[in-house]
């Protein structure tokens, strides 16, 4: 594994500092919530509403619960962490902005994806608790982002018309893919995490927005009550087939790819625009650190469907093929654990 730590020096806002900004309220809220130590040891997990939020994203998850208002025509890019969620910012800002720029001058060569969709808990919300958001797109609609769960969302959000696309990806994927990420963000000097304690932390939920299947079966749930309002996407079908996926998500978000457009391979440079091999080298993911203190080139790593069988042993298997299907059994909802599949489906 790569070790490189990263210096508290380039956090714009520690998790820590983040805390003594805490109100009376917010104070006394935090007395009555179980509390963890986060998988990056400056952090706190709280146990808010049934999901574990990072303690420096808590202020501005309930200041975005108090105050968003949704437009009917805003998109949310919506995913838990390490499921696809930069890919899938850079598509839909592509998708919904193309006729607003030549390909050449696409904003994602000089901005990161996550510059030019914010993430409510961790840009907006977490600079001011109550940002005006009215203009905050330059190319409207307005687009943003966030990791909080189905049931946490501000009831604007569900009663409006806005537009969710959501984004999971096979668990195993997803947990290397996260301690690998939060390895990264290790602070100096600090132990790293086994995979082994890792993994049963993982299994026990007990980590940053987890647990990972409520919040999968939340989303997934909700899509298929209202089909219109939210799309679930797989990481694994983008990687198998990117072209139909992104049709599917143009379509959805009502900005649908004309037969000229097709003609003109239009979906074909997108795709490739926000390929994993074309933004890793830009120099802006490759510089830069995120407001809530990743730099942006711990997001880009191996972007491979079936990565963990490089480090699962078969108890670890057994026992999380043993979750997915108590979790996921009755729901329909099925995950690709290699780029082999369907037969390795896994529900
Ligand atoms: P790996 O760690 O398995 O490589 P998120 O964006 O939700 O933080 O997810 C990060 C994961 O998505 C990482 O997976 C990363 O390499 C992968 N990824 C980032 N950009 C991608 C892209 N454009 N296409 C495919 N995968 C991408």
């Amino acid at each position: 594994m790569d070790t490189t730590e990263i210096s508290k020096d380039n956090i714009v806002s520690t998790p820590k500092d983040e805390e003594e900004t805490w109100d009376e309220e917010l104070q006394e809220l935090v007395q009555t919530l179980p509390k963890e130590r986060n998988w990056i040891n400056a952090d706190h997990l709280y146990f808010y509403q049934g999901f574990w939020c990072p303690s420096g994203a808590l202020k501005a998850v309930i200041s975005f619960q108090k105050h968003f208002q949704a437009h009917d025509t805003d998109i949310i890019v919506i995913s838990f962490p390490k499921c696809g969620t930069t890919w899938l910012k850079a598509l839909t800002f592509s998708v919904v902005n193309r006729n607003q720029f030549a390909r050449e001058e696409n904003p994602l060569f000089r901005s990161g994806p996550h510059q030019l969709i914010r993430f409510f808990e961790y840009d907006l919300y977490l600079e001011n608790p109550s940002p005006d958001l009215e203009n905050s797109s330059l190319y409207p609609p307005r687009l943003f982002s966030t990791h909080v769960p189905y049931p946490s969302l501000p009831p604007s959000m569900k009663d409006s018309n806005s537009k969710i696309v959501y984004i999971c990806r096979n668990p195993m994927d997803m947990f290397i893919s996260l301690w690998f990420f939060t390895d990264k963000l290790r602070v100096e000097n600090s132990e790293p995490l086994s995979l082994d304690e890792a993994f049963e932390l993982f299994c026990h939920g007990t980590f940053g927005c987890g647990p990972f299947f409520d919040h999968v079966l939340g989303y997934w749930k909700a899509s298929q009550e209202n089909p219109n309002k939210i799309l679930f996407l797989q990481y694994e079908n983008l990687k198998e087939d990117i072209i139909s996926q992104l049709k599917k998500l143009a379509m959805f978000l009502g900005f649908p790819f004309s037969e000229e457009e097709e003609k003109h391979g239009v979906v074909e440079e997108i795709a490739e625009t926000c390929s994993f091999a074309n933004l890793k080298e830009l120099a802006v993911n490759k510089n830069g650190v995120h407001t809530f203190g990743f730099p942006h080139n711990t997001l880009f790593r191996k972007a491979e469907v079936g990565d963990w069988s490089n480090y699962f042993t078969p108890a670890m298997v057994e026992r999380l093929e043993k979750l997915i299907q108590e979790n996921f059994d009755k729901s329909g909802l099925t995950f690709k654990l290699s780029s082999q599949s369907p037969k390795d489906a896994c529900a």
